[in-house]
């Protein structure tokens, strides 16, 4: 008898165990089984769960319980249990342990990009293969169709077993649905949305920011629009009187997964697609051929074409192109002061329909030797408007347009390209470019010189020789004209370009003075320009400029505008073939009348420029003028005369 009862209670508590412990394993395997979990049965809308499926612990292994990483696995759904379709489904998960993804079967985490991707703030995953979820109804229940399995991996950080790292919640992003606080039972969680009876169909009242004003201007102007790629059309503008690019580079952050397909009128630095085999696009993408794609960089640089591209069918045949990236201001030629090129962009997921166009963000442009620009975020705009192409006396409009636009910022003390030294006919010695006018190398100069010590005064002879001859020239100098020489000597102005402002004369009635030009680099500048400000009478004083092409403008700050003459408007490259090296120059002499202005001291600083601007960029000015002292005024100026008379036939012999 007691046998038996004891038998029996045995065989229930083992029977108990089974059960129980089945219970246990039968819900880990319930998500992967067929069966749909209770919940998902009654959700007349959209189910989504996510369940943890596995997790280990990684190396290495600490102490510090919320510094411990774990790998783990987990399986997230989105069930279509509605009688709509839903377009591009969007999955947040609101992951909250530092976690780090590592594979998304089946989904792409759309604001990541790439894997391994952060997400410890959460994330929104899109399909990849499985965009649109079907109905029940339209495929005869067929799962495959209706319900999108995503397997992801990754690493979270901290919680100690046995609990369990959940994310915080999981919510259906699509506009048009909501989703209560989702239930949470051990390792699964799960939510049941619905239509929201509220939501109606947002009308889509675009108001338009007007265009604004700035140094240069660029239009992202979409003028076709497909399903899954559009064609744009930037159009890029100066508008400074005295901005300016030269050989521009011009990159931006592409923030949905966008890939550049093909471009017309300009192109990317690098020709590179494997960021779209291994990204999203490859997984969207799947029977494209790769190797015909332009760039898939997430931040391409993109230059101009040369303008032997300008008529080939394939890469060019867009006007305004292909001018090696040069952009002029209007006064120089207004028809070079744009730059268009237009390109193929393909989307990615969840973007996948005409109307969903997003410019890319971050725009920078920089050039050779000229202004920095900083720019703002894309505005959507008015559609541009454009000329009829075919010739009919109408106008078409671009199907949506944003607006960047870029100011020139003011060069921070050592980051210029161009400085000036001064000198003048009454005195010997050359006040020299500041000392790293325009940046010191820590690494190659430390040591050697000296980057805080003010610069030495020259000989004029110096002047056409590079810093790393001089040495020996200044410091014999120094000694002769009994100069302080510091132990240890400062370092070079390292400018890609440096001016030289002499004041040449100075009588009664006017004065003149003598510009020179040097160009270190190694290449050309072509349609070169500089611009020079001073005090407003001295500037009206201003008559004519020999041997450059000048003009007074007198509503941007009374600037002297000048530039080569048609035929001689190259700065040529240092010719690094001699011993020393010669830098390119071009010279020119200026002349002013006193009669707006009779009492200027020359040698007070009246004589000297406030600004002075090469190809847009501001120039670094000395910090002292060369000093008058006693009355050697006629001896200099014989010696002056000379020069001058030295200068215009070289000049002369030049071209
Ligand atoms: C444990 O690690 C966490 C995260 O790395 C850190 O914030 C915390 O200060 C660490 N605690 C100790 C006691 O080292
Ligand atoms: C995750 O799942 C994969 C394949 O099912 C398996 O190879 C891997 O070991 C799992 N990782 C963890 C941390 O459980
Ligand atoms: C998460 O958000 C915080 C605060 O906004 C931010 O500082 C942090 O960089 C974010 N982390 C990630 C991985 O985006
Ligand atoms: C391109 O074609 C135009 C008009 O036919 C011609 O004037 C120009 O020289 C051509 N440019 C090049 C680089 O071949
Ligand atoms: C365009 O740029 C290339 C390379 O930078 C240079 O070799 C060529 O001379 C330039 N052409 C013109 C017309 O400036
Ligand atoms: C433009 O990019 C190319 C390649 O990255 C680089 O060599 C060149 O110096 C850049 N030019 C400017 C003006 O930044
Ligand atoms: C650029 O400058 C213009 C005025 O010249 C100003 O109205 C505009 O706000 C500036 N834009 C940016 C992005 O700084
Ligand atoms: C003109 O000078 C004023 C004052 O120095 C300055 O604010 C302004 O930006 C200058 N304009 C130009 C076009 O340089
Ligand atoms: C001087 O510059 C002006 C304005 O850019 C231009 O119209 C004119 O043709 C130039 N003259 C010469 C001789 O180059
Ligand atoms: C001179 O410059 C050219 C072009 O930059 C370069 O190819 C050449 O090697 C340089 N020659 C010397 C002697 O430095
Ligand atoms: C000028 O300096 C360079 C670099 O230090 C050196 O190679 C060259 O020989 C020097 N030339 C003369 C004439 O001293
Ligand atoms: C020339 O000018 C410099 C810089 O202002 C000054 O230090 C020097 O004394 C002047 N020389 C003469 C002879 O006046």
């Amino acid at each position: 008898m007691s046998n038996i009862w004891i038998c029996k209670l045995l065989s229930s508590l083992i029977t108990l165990l089974i059960i129980s412990s089945c219970v246990y394993v039968c819900e880990g395997q319930e998500a992967m089984a067929t069966a749909l979990p209770p919940a998902a049965e009654t959700c007349n809308g959209v189910f989504i769960s996510y369940q943890l499926m596995d997790r280990r612990k990684e190396f290495p292994r600490v102490k510090n319980v919320t510094a411990q990483s774990w790998a783990f696995n987990a399986t997230a759904k989105v069930l279509n249990t509605g009688k709509d379709v839903v377009k591009s489904w969007k999955l947040f998960i609101g992951f909250q342990h530092d976690e780090i993804l590592i594979s998304a079967d089946g989904g792409i985490p759309f604001e990541a990009g790439e894997f391994p991707a952060d997400v410890g703030n959460g994330t929104t995953l899109v399909g990849s293969n499985l965009a649109d979820l079907e109905t029940s109804i339209n495929t005869a229940n067929d799962m495959n169709q209706i319900q999108a399995l995503i397997k992801i991996s990754g690493t979270q950080f901290g919680v100690k077993p046995p609990g369990v790292p959940l994310p915080k919640t999981i919510k259906l992003d699509n506009d048009g649905y909501k989703c209560p606080r989702p239930t949470t039972r051990k390792r699964i969680m799960q939510a049941c949305c619905n239509r929201d009876p509220k939501s109606k169909k947002k009308l889509i009242k675009t108001k338009f920011i007007p265009r604004q004003k700035g140094d240069l201007t660029i239009s992202y102007d979409v003028v076709q629009a497909y399903d899954n790629n559009y064609l744009v059309q930037v159009t890029m503008e100066n508008h400074s009187p005295l901005g300016r690019l030269d050989r521009w580079n011009l990159t931006w952050e592409w923030t949905r997964g966008e890939f550049i397909q093909q471009m017309k009128g300009a192109f990317t630095r690098e020709i590179e697609y494997t960021g779209c085999i291994f990204g999203p696009p490859g997984q969207y993408y799947k029977d494209m051929d790769f190797s015909k794609v332009m760039n898939c960089q997430k931040h391409p640089v993109i230059s101009d074409m040369p303008p032997e591209k300008s008529n080939d069918t394939e890469l060019g045949k867009i006007p305004f192109c292909c001018r090696n990236g040069t952009l002029l201001p209007i006064i120089m030629d207004p028809s070079q002061s744009k730059s268009i090129f237009q390109m193929q962009v393909f989307k990615s997921p969840p973007d996948l329909d005409k109307t969903s166009l997003f410019p890319p963000a971050k725009w920078k442009i920089t050039g050779v030797l000229n202004p920095a620009y900083e720019c703002g975020p894309p505005l959507k705009v008015q559609p541009t408007i454009f000329p009829e192409t075919r010739g009919l006396d109408a106008i078409t409009y671009a199907i949506a347009s944003w607006q960047i636009v870029c100011n020139i910022t003011k060069p921070k003390q050592r980051t210029t390209g161009c400085c000036v030294s001064f000198s003048a006919f009454y005195n010997e010695s050359i006040v020299p470019c500041n000392t790293c006018a325009c940046g010191c190398d820590e690494d190659e100069d430390n040591g050697r010189c000296n980057p805080n010590a003010k610069s030495m005064l020259l000989p004029s002879e110096a002047l056409l020789v590079p810093f790393e001859n001089r040495t020996k020239k200044t410091v014999a100098w120094a000694k002769l004209k009994h100069f302080h020489v510091p132990r240890k000597l400062p370092c070079g102005d390292n400018c890609g370009v440096s001016i030289n402002w002499h004041v040449a004369s100075d009588h009664k009635g006017g004065w003149s003075a003598r510009i020179t030009l040097f160009n270190w680099k190694p290449y050309f500048f072509k349609n070169w320009f500089t611009a020079l400000q001073f005090k407003k009478t001295v500037s009206d004083g201003f008559e004519k400029v020999y041997s450059f092409n000048g003009t007074l403008l007198r509503k941007i700050n009374n600037t002297i505008f000048m530039q080569g003459i048609e035929g001689s408007n190259y700065l040529i490259g240092i010719d690094n073939e001699t011993n020393p090296k010669v830098p390119g120059k071009q010279q020119s002499v200026i002349s002013f009348t006193k009669k707006f202005m009779p009492t200027m001291q020359i040698a007070k600083g009246d004589g000297f420029p406030t600004k002075v601007l090469f190809n847009g960029e501001e120039c670094s000015l000395p910090t002292q003028f060369p000093m008058r002292s006693g009355n050697q005024h006629n001896v200099y100026l014989v010696q002056q005369v000379l020069i001058l008379v030295l200068a215009f036939t070289m000049i002369q012999i030049l071209y």
